[in-house]
């Protein structure tokens, strides 16, 4: 009988890991100490304004942000960049095409353009669409100290490219140790010095993906301080209730419960 369950079982771990392998396996994803990170981590704000840069620079020309309004960039908890600034930015991104079939200068209230590459996905949700490790179906508490991996995730891709090439249907794939499968479309897209940081940063590969990462789970989570804030100050609200209703609660009883029954 227990020869049975056991073979069973074991039968049951070599269907399921075939399935894994025919999946694709996963790839190699590094765990870094985001600012953002744990119950009172906040968003580095110098971290997340070269995170922009680096989007601008780099990624934009292929990748868009298409559910980010420009005017966030100005929000306390974001990149808080100067109202000038921010206008100042909007101007210089591509023109807003009218169903007229004119286009006009983008205003610092329209949202970021959309990806101008066919098959470069959209960045905005990019670091809450992908989970590194502690995913959706983890303990709710790793994700709350260490997060979903999806920052974590995308410094593992821009830096896991393995330096190897194949040319599939006439498509080019890259080496990557962080992407499922091995293989990604997209090239290697920092190398060092790519970007001059204004604050003196050194602009290496690892410093770059890590001020990119940041600056897209911001726009994934904008709201992330906020959201933190409300549970704090609502975990001491009820905290405080609770112990004034133990004490009301006592002294309602307090005749009741401290005589003594012959
Ligand atoms: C030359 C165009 C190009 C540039 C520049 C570029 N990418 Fe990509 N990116 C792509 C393409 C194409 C894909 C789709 C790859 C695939 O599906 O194999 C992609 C995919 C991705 C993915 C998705 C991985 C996934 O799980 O689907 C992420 C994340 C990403 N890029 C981030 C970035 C970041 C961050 C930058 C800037 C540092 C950047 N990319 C610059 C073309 C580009």
């Amino acid at each position: 009988m227990f020869r049975k369950i056991a073979l069973s079982a074991v039968a049951a771990l070599a269907v399921t890991s075939g399935a894994a392998l025919a999946a694709g396996k996963a790839g190699h994803v590094e765990d870094i100490d985001f600012a953002h990170e744990g119950p009172f981590g906040r968003f580095d704000q110098m971290q997340l304004q070269r995170g922009l840069q680096v989007y601008t620079e780099v990624c934009a020309a292929c990748h868009g942000l298409k559910f980010v309004p420009i005017r966030t960039l100005a929000d306390e908890n974001g990149p808080q960049l100067p109202a000038d600034q921010v206008r100042a930015y909007a101007a210089g991104l591509l023109e807003v095409d009218l169903p007229n079939g004119e286009t006009r200068p983008r205003e610092w209230t329209d949202h970021f353009p959309m990806s101008g590459m066919e098959n470069a996905p959209d960045l905005s949700l990019m670091a809450k669409a992908r989970a590194g490790f502690s995913g959706p179906y983890g303990l709710g508490i790793n994700q709350f100290f260490r997060g979903m991996g999806g920052p974590e995730y995308i410094y593992s891709i821009l830096t896991g490219y393995t330096g190897e090439e194949k040319e599939e249907a006439g498509t080019l794939f890259y080496g990557n140790e962080a992407f499922p499968g091995g293989w990604i479309a997209m090239g290697p897209p920092l190398m060092e010095d790519l970007v001059t940081y204004a604050d003196g940063t050194p602009a290496t590969v690892e410093n770059m993906a890590e001020d990119v990462a940041s600056f897209l789970m911001w726009t994934a989570e904008p709201k992330l301080m906020d959201r933190r804030e409300a549970g704090f100050t609502a975990v001491i609200f009820l905290a405080v209730l609770s112990t004034l209703l133990y004490l009301t609660n006592k002294k309602l009883w307090s005749g009741v419960k401290g005589r003594k029954v012959a």
